[in-house]
């Protein structure tokens, strides 16, 4: 398994371009099985995840051809129902195959995605939405066996304990574009990513009013064509590196942030005393630990502040002098990274569902663990600033969400390198 090794304290320079969003790729990909003919998708990140779920459209029978950040997608051969439990459990967004599995062949029989690192992963709402538009499904043996004649129309809600739901949003609405009559979803999910699955649900024809809104009107049509769709960048990933020059006192140009979806993330940057700014060349991010202070957090659904930035957040408030607080209320348990933060000197306590930061000077390195994508990121942050050498291992994590991280930190300067095992057995061996 790959490591990363990091020598801290080099202040970021320059400029870096942001890939395509995973959360905007993975939704569009299952969406391209609804089509009667191909999809081309450009701008797509090279990605474990983008990968994985191209190989699960392949195994339903599909054509899915990708090279340099062009997908193209064949639903021709799309017949099979099935998304067995080692495909899911690698990749919980696998079961946004299920939507058009019930608008195309009329069942599915999905794996229960199960839990993961940040938590429980239900599926319940994207249950609740299929039934409601005539779908009967049983629990099977850890499987979802879903069946249908013929999907109808149906107003229902789809928001859930911790509000709306992404994923639940997406799959419900790729199954109600080719039912018959009319949808209507309330309490949706108004994530970017679900307006960019609209944005390209209606270039194939469907009919969809309410992107970013909490109601969604579909009219189903009887079938949809394939369409064209250039992925926006990723906000999550351009956060983070909004966060790399904040933690390491840099200063660089993100070329092409997608600011627009970016509001708390860059006012809770503003709040802390980091600078971002437009620029002719791009959006700048710059500042320095002597004009921070402590901030509290709360995650919230979009527009509020983005779950998927509070591990990135949590490494830089280690270092700001004070006390800051931050709750989730997403993913109550995802907090993982705090301990390993913790291993390099930082202050973090963590009690149901809330981290209190206490700041402390300087983080020093240390091998720490990975354990899902966000706290990965969130600990290359910590070896970015920490004094020494970090290790970052099982960076599978990382890469299942951030394209050539390690090549973009290193173009701004930083000092990271990618190892594999034996690589660093072998230079142990020859150290002896
Ligand atoms: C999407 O996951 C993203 N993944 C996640 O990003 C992101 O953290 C999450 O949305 C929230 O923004 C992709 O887009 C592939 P949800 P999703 O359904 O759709 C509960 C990353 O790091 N819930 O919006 O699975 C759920 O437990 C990943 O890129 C139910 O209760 O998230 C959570 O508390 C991690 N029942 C809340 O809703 C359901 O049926 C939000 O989950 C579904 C969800």
């Amino acid at each position: 398994m790959d490591k990363f090794v990091i020598e801290g304290r080099v202040p970021l320079r320059g400029s870096v371009w942001i890939s395509g969003s995973k959360n905007a790729t993975l939704p569009l990909m299952a969406a391209a099985l609804l089509a009667d003919s191909p999809s081309t998708l450009y701008n797509v990140p090279d990605l474990r995840d983008t990968g994985t779920m191209a190989d699960v459209l392949r195994f339903l029978g599909a054509d899915v051809r990708f090279e340099d950040h062009v997908m193209m997608i064949d639903p021709a051969g799309f017949r099979n129902h099935e998304a067995p439990y080692d495909m899911v459990r690698k990749m919980r967004a696998s079961v946004y195959v299920m939507g058009p599995m019930l608008a195309k062949l009329g069942r599915a029989r999905v794996s229960m995605p199960g839990g993961c690192a940040i938590g429980p992963r239900p599926i319940d709402l994207h249950l609740k939405g299929f039934s409601a538009l005539g779908a009967k499904m049983e629990i099977e043996h850890g499987y979802v066996v879903a069946q249908v004649e013929k999907l109808r129309g149906a107003e229902f809600s789809l928001s859930g304990a911790a509000g709306s739901s992404v994923g639940a949003t997406c799959n419900v609405l790729m199954a109600a574009v080719l039912a018959e009559g009319e949808t209507i979803i309330h309490g949706a999910a108004r994530e970017p990513e679900v307006c960019e699955l609209i944005a390209f649900l209606r270039k194939m024809g469907a009919e969809i009013e309410g992107a970013g809104e909490r109601v969604l009107r579909v009219r189903g049509v009887k079938s949809l064509r394939g369409a064209r769709h250039t992925i926006v960048a990723d906000r999550i990933e351009a956060g983070t590196f909004m966060v790399a020059a904040a933690i390491t006192n840099g200063d660089i140009i993100i070329k092409n942030a997608p600011l627009d979806h970016m509001d708390a993330v860059v006012s809770k940057l503003h709040e802390i005393g980091a600078r971002v700014e437009q620029t002719p060349d791009g959006t700048r991010v710059w500042g320095s630990f002597e004009n921070y202070s402590p901030t509290n957090i709360q995650t919230w659904t979009y527009p509020g502040f983005p779950t998927d930035m509070q591990a990135q957040f949590m490494a830089l408030l280690a270092l700001v002098p004070g006390t800051s607080i931050i709750r989730e209320t997403i993913y109550v348990d995802r907090f993982l990274h705090a301990a390993e933060l913790n291993r390099m000197g930082a202050n973090i306590q963590v009690l149901n569902g809330m981290a209190t930061i206490i700041g402390v000077p300087k983080l020093s390195g240390a091998p720490v663990m990975a354990s899902d994508l966000r706290a990965s990121a969130a600990l290359v942050l910590g070896g970015l600033a920490a004094e020494g050498t970090t290790v970052v291992n099982r960076v599978y994590h990382i890469d299942r969400g951030y394209e050539s991280i390690e090549n973009k930190l290193t173009a701004l300067g930083a000092k990271i390198t990618r190892v594999s095992d034996d690589e660093l057995e072998e230079a142990a061996g020859s150290a002896r």
